[in-house]
């Protein structure tokens, strides 16, 4: 049953986007985007499962306590989901350090793919994932040749195998390289799952004021973050990256797969039209 989050002075939405009475699972639903996520699709009437390290506090949530990393735990957690799921969002994620680069592959990539691959035998024909990236996973076309063998890894283990026998590919930069690998799985699997009426995709998020931005600013220093903002002159907020997750998954977008939407406030438009000098923008030092 649907849920007004009506405030004073907005208008009555329906439930245009096909969400009311379905089923729906979002990962990273304790914090920031996919919290935003899971208070969106509570309150357009899906029933919602949030899978989470941490306990998933919005009203009228499920929470189940996942720790991406574990195997086992994701294929518990996807089977206690149960059938006719129509949409996954894939917003869990670290940051890069304080944690390490083998961490955040397996939970950015390995985890959160073997998660989206033990419910799609479970979707409703016209399901949908969308997993959440990030611009700082721009270039990745161009570096298909090194992700591809990562990409079409058969399942958890084989991913994580691959990832302990070369840490060379991600080495001092797991948060970017994981960010590419999504990109490109999500490129080459759409091309697959539409066979069966289900689709992928991924956003691109520009920065975004949630948990995780300390973590980046402490990293990289908050001057190279905000030199990836671009023409909309601002942060963005989690509720901007939910929305485009909950249309992309909504079944109105059935043509809509394989795509990487760059919610980004207009800065991939900028870079790629000369209006942004990315070598301009200081890097810092990888070891
Ligand atoms: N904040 C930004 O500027 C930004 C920009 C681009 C992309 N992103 C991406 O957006 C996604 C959401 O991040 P956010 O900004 O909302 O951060 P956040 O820290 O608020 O949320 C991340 C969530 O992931 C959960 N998580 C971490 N490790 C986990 C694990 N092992 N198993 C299960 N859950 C785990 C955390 O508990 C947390 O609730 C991430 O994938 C992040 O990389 C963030």
């Amino acid at each position: 049953m649907r849920r007004s989050v009506r405030r004073e002075g907005e208008a009555v939405m329906g439930d245009v986007l096909g969400y009311d009475g379905r089923r729906v699972v979002v990962t990273g639903s304790a914090s920031g985007m996919g919290q935003a996520a899971t208070e969106i699709l509570v309150s357009l009437g899906a029933e919602v499962y949030g899978l989470d390290v941490k306990a998933t506090t919005t009203s009228g949530a499920k929470s189940l306590e996942v720790d991406l990393r574990d195997r086992s735990a994701i294929e518990q957690a996807a089977a206690a989901v149960g059938a006719d799921v129509l949409g996954v969002f894939n917003c869990a994620g670290l940051p890069g350090p304080p944690f390490s680069d083998l961490d955040v592959m397996l939970v950015n990539f390995a985890g959160g793919r073997h998660l989206i691959e033990s419910i799609v035998p479970n979707m409703a024909a016209n399901g949908a994932a969308c997993f959440v990236a990030s611009n700082a996973g721009l270039g990745w076309q161009q570096e298909l040749a090194t992700l591809m063998p990562l990409v079409t890894t058969d399942g958890f283990d084989a991913a994580k195998a691959w990832l302990e026998a070369n840490p060379s590919m991600y080495a001092g930069n797991g948060y970017g390289t994981s960010k590419k690998v999504i990109n490109a799985w999500v490129a080459w699997r759409g091309a697959s799952l539409i066979r069966e009426g289900k689709r992928i995709n991924c956003i691109n998020p520009g920065p975004t004021t949630t948990a995780m931005m300390p973590f980046f600013e402490e990293a990289n220093g908050a001057a190279l973050i905000d030199a990836f903002i671009g023409p909309i002159a601002r942060r963005s907020t989690a509720a901007e990256q939910a929305w485009p997750m909950v249309m992309l998954n909504s079944p109105h977008m059935s043509y809509v797969n394989g795509e990487a939407l760059h919610t980004d406030g207009g800065f991939l438009g900028a870079m790629v039209t000369g209006q942004i000098d990315l070598s301009a923008i200081p890097m810092p030092a990888r070891e």
